[in-house]
C-alpha cells in the first residue's frame, strides 16, 4: 500500500502520488479520494486491471464503470463525439460532479469498463489529489466508489480500509470528501435534452442553466419504488447499493409533528422487542428521539451537509451494530433528489407515509 499521506507535506504527497500513478499504470488498483466520494481506479484499458476492480468491490460484471480523466485531451480516443449540449456542459461543471454518458470510441477502454455497451460515463473530478494521481498515470482510470457492493460509498479512506483492505494495490489519504454522494450522471439526446440517470452532486436546477432543450429525469427514478418500474438506463441504479446491515424504514409526511411520532413510536417498539436502534434526522427534530444511535444530517434548511453526512453516518449505524433504522425524509429538491435516492436505496424503499 502507498500509506497515509499528510496534505500539508507537498513533497510526501508528490512521492506518493507518483507511487500511486506508477501502480495504476502497472495494470494494479488504488483507492483515491474524489469531490464526491472515494473511488477504485484502474487503467480502463487494460482488462485484467479492471477485472480486479470487480473482483475487489465483488461488483456484477453488467454495471458499467465511470472513467476519470485529468484534462480535456484524454476525452480524444476515448469517445466517438461530443455535441453542443454535451460540450456546454463539460465547461460549466468539469472539474466536478458531473458524469456524461458518451459513445465510446471502439478499443478505447476495456469492454470490461462499459459492460458491453456502446457508451462511456466520463468524468473530470473536482480534486487536487484525483487529478493528479491519474496524471501521473497517463491513463484514462475506470473507478467505481471504493466500497464493497452493497455497502455505503467511502468517504473517509479508512472507510475504503474497512471494505477493501488487503484486496486492493493502495489507499491515497486526501481526508473526507466534499459532496459526501457520487456525481450525477447524464445522458444528452440527439436534440439536446439532457437525461438524468442517477442525482448526485450537480442538481437538476444547475443543469437546466446549462441545458436549453429541457432536463427530465430517467423514468426509472421517477416511478422508483413502484412495482412495474422500466429497467434504468443506468445499470448500477437497479441493485440495492448503500444499505446499512440493519433494517432502515423512511417515515414521510408534511406535519413534522406526526413524522417524529410516529418515528418515535416505532423506535420504542424496536426497543421492546430488544432491538438495538438507531435514528436519522435533521438537527430541528433532533431532540425529540431517543435512540441507541442518534445521527444528524445536520440542518433541513442545509442539505448539503446530509449528503456530506449521509454515508458516514450509515456506516456508524453499522459499527454500532444497529438493527432497527428509522430516518426522515427532505424535499427532493437540489441536492435533496440525490440524497433522497439513497436514502431510499438504503431504506429498499420502505417508507411509512403518515
Ligand atoms: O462520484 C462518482 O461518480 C464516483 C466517484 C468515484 O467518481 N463514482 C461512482 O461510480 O459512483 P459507481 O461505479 O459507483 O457508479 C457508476 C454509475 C452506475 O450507476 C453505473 O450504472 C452508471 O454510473 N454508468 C456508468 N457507465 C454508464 C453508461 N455507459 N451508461 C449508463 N450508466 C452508466
Ligand atoms: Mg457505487
Amino acid at each position: 500500500q502507498s500509506g497515509k499521506i499528510l496534505k500539508d507535506d507537498d513533497a510526501q504527497l508528490a512521492a506518493a502520488l507518483q507511487e500511486a500513478g506508477e501502480i495504476l499504470a502497472s495494470g494494479g488498483t488504488v483507492a483515491f479520494p474524489t469531490e464526491t466520494v472515494y473511488g477504485l481506479g484502474a487503467d480502463a484499458r487494460n482488462t485484467e486491471a479492471v477485472e480486479a476492480v470487480f473482483a475487489a468491490k465483488g461488483r456484477p460484471s453488467d454495471n458499467p464503470l465511470i472513467v476519470h480523466i485529468a484534462s480535456m485531451s484524454q476525452l480524444d480516443g476515448l469517445v466517438t463525439r461530443v455535441n453542443e449540449t454535451e460540450r456546454r456542459l463539460m465547461e460549466a461543471f468539469w472539474p466536478g460532479p458531473l458524469t456524461v454518458v458518451l459513445p465510446v470510441a471502439p478499443g478505447a477502454v476495456s469492454p470490461c469498463v462499459t459492460a458491453g455497451l456502446s457508451t462511456v460515463g466520463v468524468r473530470m473530478p473536482a480534486h487536487d489529489i484525483a487529478l493528479r494521481l491519474i496524471a501521473a498515470a497517463d491513463c484514462p482510470v475506470a473507478a467505481p466508489s471504493a466500497n464493497r457492493s452493497g455497502r455505503p460509498s467511502p468517504t473517509l479512506a479508512s472507510h475504503v480500509g474497512e471494505d477493501l483492505a488487503g484486496r486492493i494495490d493502495g489507499i491515497v489519504d486526501g481526508g473526507p470528501t466534499g459532496v459526501g454522494v457520487e456525481s450525477t450522471v447524464v445522458e444528452v439526446g440527439a436534440d439536446g435534452t439532457v437525461t438524468v440517470l442517477r442525482p448526485g452532486g450537480i442538481t437538476a436546477r444547475q443543469l437546466a442553466r446549462v441545458a436549453t432543450a429541457g432536463v427530465r429525469l430517467d423514468a426509472a427514478l421517477l416511478e422508483a419504488g413502484g412495482v412495474d418500474i422500466p429497467a434504468p438506463r443506468a445499470p448500477g441504479m437497479k441493485y440495492t447499493h448503500y444499505a446499512p446491515r440493519g433494517a432502515m424504514r423512511i417515515v414521510a409526511g408534511a406535519a413534522p409533528e406526526r413524522v417524529a411520532a410516529r418515528i418515535q413510536a416505532e423506535l420504542d417498539a424496536a426497543a421492546e422487542r430488544g432491538e438495538t436502534t438507531g435514528v436519522l434526522a435533521f438537527d430541528e427534530h433532533l431532540p425529540r428521539y431517543r435512540a441507541d444511535c442518534v445521527e444528524s444530517l445536520g440542518s433541513i434548511a442545509a442539505l448539503e451537509t446530509a449528503a456530506h453526512r449521509l454515508y458516514a453516518a450509515l456506516r456508524r449505524f453499522d459499527d454500532r451494530g444497529v438493527t432497527c433504522i428509522l430516518a426522515e425524509s427532505c424535499p427532493q429538491d437540489g441536492l435533496g433528489s440525490a440524497v433522497m435516492n439513497r436514502l431510499l436505496k438504503a431504506a429498499g424503499h420502505n417508507v411509512i407515509h403518515v
